[in-house]
């Protein structure tokens, strides 16, 4: 299993072009279960887990073709990178997703709501259980049941059915979903009548696909509100979209610049989808500019201790709340960071721990007491987001860092030691011999 090594201390300096969106990429690409026609995905990120999904759609029936052919990642798909991708659900040969595929990402469970709503029937691996929080799609069914579908649960699988077709109603999310929302607009796009769909997720990722469904001949409005109005089309065709910038890269490079004190430029992305860390960094003394050649976030005056609590956006995203942490780690004066999306996500705490970081967990806040200095140690990736802030904490600490298990990077960070090699950080892959 590969690790990643840092040699600390440098401050970072240079450009960073940012991807397209992993978590705007998986729906829009189980959107093509929608429709016979080809849809053509452009900017999409090279990741293991659009590796993972391909799979997936691949045994639905789905042709899954590239413009570019990448290096291919541990999720043994060597044909899932590039930056087009068209995927033709012409014919769907298989309704059921298997636990083997749906286990390694729960994002797969967006193939029920296309899959229902197209063919009337679905079989789906209940996602499981996961490192950090239980994540049960209580309310993605929920929803499903109440445009009509019937659900049954049992052996570990969703099986779902609509014969007869999916019916439009009103349904309101008592919870913020951003998955269940997806999952919701999927299937309403293909819904007899109209859905009208109360305290949606906003999260811009939501737009991507709103938009897209639309281009695909769909009829959504209030995209970018809490309320979605879903006008149910007969079909939907082919069409052409491009994946949004990925705002948790994004945030991730501004804080690798912020936390080594060095200043970068972030290209390829948007000031607007990340205003809530932007406006956090500033609050800590971080100069972050919106310039026409990117976002520019230096930290040459030092930091300050800042508070935060997760929300759905547009508040703090909860997957830059490890990220902040270990920036925080390193600042002038205490801070409490509060979570209050997922119940066990701070899994990273321990480890950052191993670098120094002064943190104590009280229920679901952290007080985070700054230290002068961090110092690199050997650590263990635990999930996607909390392997990133291990390593902005091994990218500020003095001497040598090693993360084990950077399989979880890869699921969610592009070329991720290139890209701060070329701003000066000293890091490398180490792949055992
Ligand atoms: C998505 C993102 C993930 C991000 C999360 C919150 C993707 C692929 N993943 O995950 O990176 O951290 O949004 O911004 O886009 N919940 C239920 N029942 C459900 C569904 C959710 O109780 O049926 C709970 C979850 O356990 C969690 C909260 O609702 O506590 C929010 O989860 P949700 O927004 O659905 O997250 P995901 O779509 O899984």
């Amino acid at each position: 299993m590969d690790s990643i090594k840092i040699e600390g201390g440098v401050p970072l300096k240079g450009d960073i072009t940012i991807g397209g969106a992993k978590n705007a990429a998986l729906p829009l690409m189980t959107a093509s279960l929608l429709t016979a026609e080809p849809l053509t995905l452009v900017n999409m990120p090279d990741l293991a887990d659009i590796g993972t999904l391909s799979k997936l759609l691949r045994h639905h029936g789905t042709r899954v073709d590239q413009s570019a052919i990448g290096a291919g990642h541990e999720s043994g798909d060597a044909g899932a990178t590039g930056q087009t991708m068209t995927l033709t659900a012409d014919r769907i040969t298989d309704l059921t997703a298997p636990y083997d595929l749906v286990r390694r990402m729960r994002a797969s469970v967006l193939v029920l709501g296309p899959l229902l709503a197209r063919m009337g029937e679905a079989k789906v691996s209940l996602p499981g259980g996961c490192a950090i929080g239980s994540r049960p799609v209580d309310l993605h069914l929920k929803a499903l049941e109440q445009l009509g579908a019937k659900i049954d649960v049992r052996e570990g699988y969703i099986y779902a059915s609509a014969t007869g077709g999916l019916k439009g109603a009103k349904v309101t999310f008592p919870k913020v979903t951003v998955g269940g929302t997806e999952n919701l607009l999927m299937a309403a796009a293909l819904a007899k009548g109209e859905t009208l769909l109360e305290n949606a997720a906003r999260e811009p990722e939501i737009g991507n696909l709103a938009e897209c469904l639309n281009a695909m001949g769909a009829d959504i409005t209030g995209i970018g509100s809490g309320t979605l109005r879903i006008k149910g089309v007969a079909s939907l065709h082919g069409a052409r979209v491009a994946v949004i910038p990925d705002r948790i890269e994004t945030g991730t490079y501004a804080i690798a610049g912020a936390i080594t004190r060095g200043r970068v430029t972030l290209k390829g992305t948007r000031y607007d989808l990340l205003e809530s860390v932007f406006t956090s960094l500033r609050q800590a003394g971080v100069e972050v500019e919106d310039t026409k050649d990117g976002i520019v976030v230096s930290a040459r005056n030092g930091i300050r201790g800042v508070d935060v609590a997760t929300d759905p956006f547009p508040g703090f995203p909860t997957d830059m709340q490890a990220q902040w942490m270990a920036l925080m780690a390193t600042a002038d004066g205490a801070s409490m960071i509060t979570e209050t999306i997922f119940e066990n996500r701070f899994m990273h705490v321990p480890e950052l721990a191993r670098f120094g970081a002064d943190v104590n967990v009280h229920g679901a806040s952290a007080i985070v007491r700054g230290r002068k200095k961090l110092s690199g140690a050997p650590v263990m990736a635990t999930d996607l987001r909390a392997s990133s802030s291990l390593v902005l904490a091994g990218l500020a600490a003095s001497g040598e860092t090693v993360i084990n298990r950077v399989y979880h990077l890869d699921r969610g960070y592009e070329r991720l030691e290139q890209k701060l090699a070329a701003c000066g950080a000293r890091i490398e892959r180490v792949s055992p011999g």
